[in-house]
């Protein structure tokens, strides 16, 4: 055993369960390429200006990400309170409604202003601005899509609806007034009509995040749309930048379950359900992403949202989606004070925004990503390569649940086929997966953690050494931890 064991290690009492063998490949197994800063956020519409302006956190720790990349998290702002939402050019508050709803997805209907567009087009990373088509206003929507176009320089794209699959269910019944004839053709030929009427009146091709769509990808799906419109009016294809999904795990209104939440083998069933997508959005020359993402969706869980075992999940989650073509997730962050997913609120920075860091931190600088394995277990392998495709680092998560009772058991994890002498790690890790940080439990990535009054990194730096021999080295990863192996030092 080389590990030089450090005071922080040193104080786990720690039970060893078993070994897992990684072959990291020379090159990587893909040609997708990762983009510059693939951990985004969402913002819910009618929040987007209360998270900016009042909220300090959006700032300190946006940069935090910032300084990892070169480049301001991505953002996309909507949900369902877009489809809520009309636009008044006259209106000179950011947005305006009829008393506060305090609900995840806000106040039924409500109006926003040229300001909120100067807002956004004043965030110095890229924004999707998602518009109203649920409220089957068109002239509004092309107002308030020419007003975008004219005044934000950092526009990335429109969505024209939010989660259109679900409209029946949802409330928007004057475009999808049935849930039998809501069929994924109907919906296609809906988005089609307006991605013309809007994309026209722009005179802009290429300007709309397409799809949008929350139920499994069997029914509404790229591959589907990409169909469906070809026949309803192939003409409305030319308008389409990229194409969103949005994945929530877990819901509400079914199971909410840490365990089956954090396990490597859940992350990759799930995330694999997209491939087929993914490689119909290439087909087409667009992007694939998760245009709202996290892990519960309906505002999240109480119970099991803001823990670390969330932070793991969202490590390993953002890291599989990306080794398999998805360009970025943007996670979303509801109602201020009532979002169990957020990455912080007013008081906080929650644990979910340490895995947003250190999913960051692991792809930061690296042009490719790949997966070790194929999520027959829960402990999982990833390695990022450079841009001249050599190995910068080496990510593994040990997901098995540790629910802070009785020892922490730990798998030792046996990486072949490196190509240094020694490698240096940073553990990411907390007292257990159910630690929350408002409950006074804070993780640590390579030691550290964040300052809740201004999201600077704090603690002393925590580093481990381990020798490689002949191209192996082992790594004791506790339940519910993950390493960053740094391979460039
Ligand atoms: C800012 O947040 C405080 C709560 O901390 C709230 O009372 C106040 O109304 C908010 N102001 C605006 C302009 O949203
Ligand atoms: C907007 O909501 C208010 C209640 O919040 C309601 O009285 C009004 O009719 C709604 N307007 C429209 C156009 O839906
Ligand atoms: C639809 O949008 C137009 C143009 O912005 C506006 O004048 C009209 O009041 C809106 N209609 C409804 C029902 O909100
Ligand atoms: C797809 O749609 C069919 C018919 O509406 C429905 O029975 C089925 O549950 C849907 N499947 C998924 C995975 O959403
Ligand atoms: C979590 O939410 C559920 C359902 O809304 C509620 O019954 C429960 O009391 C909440 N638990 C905590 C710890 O807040």
């Amino acid at each position: 055993m080389s590990l030089l064991i450090t005071a922080f290690s040193s104080i786990l009492i720690t039970v060893s369960a078993g070994t897992t063998t990684f072959n990291v490949p020379l090159n990587p197994l893909g040609s997708a390429t990762l983009d510059a800063a693939p951990v985004g956020i969402s913002y819910e519409f009618f929040q987007f200006p209360s998270y900016l302006t009042n909220v300090s956190h959006t700032w300190s720790c946006s940069a935090q990400l910032q300084r990892l990349t070169g480049t301001w998290p991505r953002i996309r702002i909507g949900g369902t309170s877009q489809d809520r939402a009309l636009y008044d050019p006259s209106l000179s508050a950011y947005v305006l409604y009829p008393g506060y709803e305090n609900t995840f997805s806000g106040p039924l209907n409500f109006t926003f202003g040229p300001s909120f567009i100067e807002l956004a087009g004043r965030y110095p990373g890229t924004v999707v601005m998602g518009l109203n088509r649920g409220g089957d206003n068109l002239t509004n929507t092309i107002e308030a899509a020419k007003a975008a176009v004219n005044g934000m320089k950092n526009l990335y794209a429109i969505e024209l609806g939010n989660e259109p699959d679900i409209y029946p269910y949802t409330g928007f019944n004057n475009i999808a007034p049935d849930p039998a004839t809501w069929t994924p053709a109907a919906e296609a030929a809906s988005e089609a009509e307006w991605q013309l009427a809007v994309g026209s009146a722009l005179r802009q091709t290429h300007i709309v995040q397409a799809g949008v769509f929350e139920s499994s990808p069997a029914n509404f799906s790229a591959v589907e749309l990409i169909e469906n419109e070809r026949s309803a009016n192939s003409r409305a294809l030319r308008y389409i930048k990229d194409f969103s999904h949005h994945n929530y795990p877990q819901s509400t209104y079914f199971t909410v379950d840490l365990p089956s939440l954090m396990s490597h083998e859940s992350v990759v069933s799930n995330v694999r359900e997209f491939e087929r997508d993914v490689v119909a959005a290439e087909k087409e020359g667009w992007e694939y992403v998760f245009g709202e993402t996290n892990s519960v969706s309906g505002g999240g869980s109480n119970v099991t949202s803001p823990t670390f075992g969330s932070a793991l999940w969202l490590l390993d989650y953002s890291l599989r989606s990306a080794s398999i073509g998805i360009r970025r997730n943007y996670y979303h962050q509801c109602t201020i004070g009532i979002c169990y997913y957020s990455f912080w609120d007013r008081t906080n920075i929650n644990a979910p925004f340490y895995g947003a860091y250190v999913a960051t931190a692991a792809m930061a600088g690296a042009t490719y990503i790949s997966g070790l394995d194929e999520g027959t277990s829960n402990y999982g392998g990833y390695v990022a390569y450079s841009n001249d495709r050599t190995m910068m680092k080496v990510i593994l998560v040990n997901t098995d649940y540790y629910s802070g009772n009785a020892a922490r058991p730990s798998e030792t994890i046996v990486v072949k086929g490196l190509q240094e002498r020694r490698v240096r790690t940073r553990r990411f890790t907390a007292p257990s997966a159910l630690s929350r940080v408002d409950e006074g439990e804070l993780p640590s990535f390579g030691g550290q953690y964040f300052d809740k009054d201004n999201c600077d990194l704090t603690g002393r730096a925590v580093t481990e050494d381990i020798k490689v021999m002949e191209g192996t080295a082992s790594f004791n990863v506790a339940a519910s931890e993950a390493l960053i192996i740094d391979l460039c030092e």
